[in-house]
C-alpha cells in the first residue's frame, strides 16, 4: 500500500537545465573559466530588475550586511523596520552595532506602516528598511517621500519578492539598494545565495571593495586589500544554478503567482478570512500564499495547524514579532504585528503542487471555516 506523501509547504523547481548547468561549472568552470557563471548571473538579474549593478552574494543576509556597512551604518545609529521580519533583517544592523527599531505593520500588507515609520524618526536614524513580506509590496512611495523629506535612505529587503511589480518597477529597484535571497525556500534558488542591486555608482564600488575583503577593483597589489571587508561571494557552481533559474525566472513567477490566485479564487471571498493583497499597481510575487483568520472566526494558528497536520499537510508559521524575542525589548504596542501570526499560517505553495493537492489543503480551510463561523 503506498501512502500519499505529506504536501510540502515548499521545494524548489530543479530541472535538466540546473542539473547541467551545475555539472558544466563542476567539471569546467574553474582558471579562466572561474567567474564566468557568477558573471552570467549578475547580468541575467540586472536585467531582470532593470538595474545597473548587481552582486552575487552568498545569502540575503550577507548583501544586507554589505550595503548596511557600505552606507555607513554602526553604533549609535537606528535603522528602522517592521517588527514583523525574519530576524535576517536585524541580525546585520545588530552586527554593525546600530540599533534596530521596530514598528507595527499594516493589517492588509504586513508591510511597515509609512505613518508610523515617520513617528520613529530620530536625529539617530540612519535608514528604513522595507521588507516586502512574503512577496507584497510596501508602500514605497510613501516610504522614499518620508526618506527624501528626513534625508534618509530607503533599504529594500527583497528576500522574499522576487516577481513582486510596484508601479511597474519590481520590488528591490526602488530603494538606495536592494538585497535578494536565493535560499532553497524561494522563488528562485541557488541553494544558499543571494543578491545586492543597486542604481548607485558610488554604493556599488563601496559594496564590491567590502564584498572582496577590501580589495579595491583599481589596486594592482596582488592580495592587498584597502580595507577590512567581508567574504560574502557566491561560488561559480551555484550561480550557474541560478542562471538556469533566470531563463525559468518567468515560469517559476507565474506559477507562484497561479498557485496565490487559485487559493483566493477558492478562499478569499470567506467571511473573516483574508490573504496576501494583490492588483495590477501593486502585482505580488506571491513567495508565501499566507492565511489571515479575523479574531471573531476564533480560527487559531494553533487549529488550523493542528487540522494540517492530521491530513498530511505542512504550515509555516506567519513570522513571530521580532520585538516579542528574549534578545530585543518587547514592544507589544505594535498591535497588528503582535496579533497576526496568531491567527495565520503560510500555505503551501511549491512549483510542481498539483490541483488535487490544492484541492486538499483548500478543503481542510472550508471545513474548518464552516465549522467555526457558520
Ligand atoms: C525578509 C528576509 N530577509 C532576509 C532573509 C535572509 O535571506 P538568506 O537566508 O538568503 O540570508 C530572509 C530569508 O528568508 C527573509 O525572509
Amino acid at each position: 500500500m503506498t501512502t500519499k506523501p505529506r504536501i510540502l509547504y515548499t521545494k524548489p523547481s530543479i530541472t535538466e537545465l540546473e542539473v547541467a548547468y551545475a555539472t558544466d561549472a563542476a567539471a569546467n568552470g574553474w582558471g579562466d573559466r572561474c567567474y564566468e557563471y557568477i558573471e552570467r548571473f549578475e547580468a541575467a538579474f540586472r536585467m531582470h530588475l532593470g538595474v545597473q549593478y548587481a552582486i552575487a552574494t552568498s545569502s540575503c543576509t550577507g548583501a544586507l550586511h554589505m550595503g548596511m556597512a557600505a552606507l555607513g551604518i554602526g553604533p549609535g545609529d537606528e535603522v528602522i523596520l517592521a517588527d514583523t521580519n525574519w530576524i535576517a533583517t536585524a541580525s546585520p544592523i545588530v552586527h554593525l552595532g546600530a540599533t534596530p527599531v521596530f514598528v507595527d505593520i499594516l493589517p492588509d500588507t504586513w508591510c511597515l506602516d509609512p505613518a508610523l515609520v515617520e513617528a520613529a524618526i530620530t536625529p539617530r536614524t540612519k535608514a528604513i528598511v522595507a521588507v516586502h513580506l512574503y512577496g507584497n509590496l510596501c508602500e514605497m512611495d510613501q516610504l522614499l517621500d518620508i526618506g527624501r523629506r528626513h534625508g534618509v535612505p530607503v533599504i529594500e529587503d527583497a528576500a522574499e519578492a522576487i516577481g513582486s511589480i510596484y508601479h511597474g518597477k519590481r520590488a528591490g529597484s526602488m530603494g538606495a539598494f536592494g538585497a535578494f535571497s536565493f535560499h532553497g525556500t524561494k522563488t528562485l534558488t541557488t541553494g544558499e545565495g543571494g543578491m545586492f542591486v543597486t542604481n548607485d555608482a558610488e554604493l556599488y564600488e563601496r559594496v564590491l571593495t567590502l564584498s572582496n575583503h577590501g580589495r579595491a577593483r583599481g589596486q594592482r597589489k596582488q592580495f592587498w586589500p584597502d580595507m577590512v571587508g567581508f567574504k560574502y561571494k557566491m561560488s561559480n557552481i551555484q550561480a550557474a544554478i541560478g542562471c538556469a533559474q533566470m531563463e525559468r525566472i518567468d515560469t517559476l513567477s507565474k506559477r507562484k503567482r497561479d498557485i496565490l490566485l487559485d487559493y483566493k479564487l477558492r478562499l478569499d471571498k470567506l467571511k473573516g478570512v483574508s490573504m496576501n493583497p494583490d492588483s495590477p499597481a501593486k502585482v505580488s510575487g506571491a513567495w508565501m500564499p499566507t492565511i489571515v483568520f479575523d479574531m471573531k472566526t476564533n480560527i487559531t494558528r494553533e487549529i488550523l495547524k493542528s487540522e494540517f497536520a492530521r491530513n498530511g499537510i505542512d504550515a509555516r508559521v506567519f513570522f513571530w514579532p521580532l520585538s516579542s524575542l528574549q534578545m530585543f525589548q518587547a514592544v507589544p504596542q505594535n498591535a497588528n504585528a503582535w496579533s497576526i501570526p496568531t491567527r495565520s499560517v503560510n500555505l503551501p505553495s511549491y512549483h510542481d503542487l498539483t490541483s488535487d493537492d490544492l484541492d486538499q489543503v483548500s478543503e481542510v480551510i472550508l471545513q474548518l471555516h464552516r465549522r467555526y463561523v457558520l
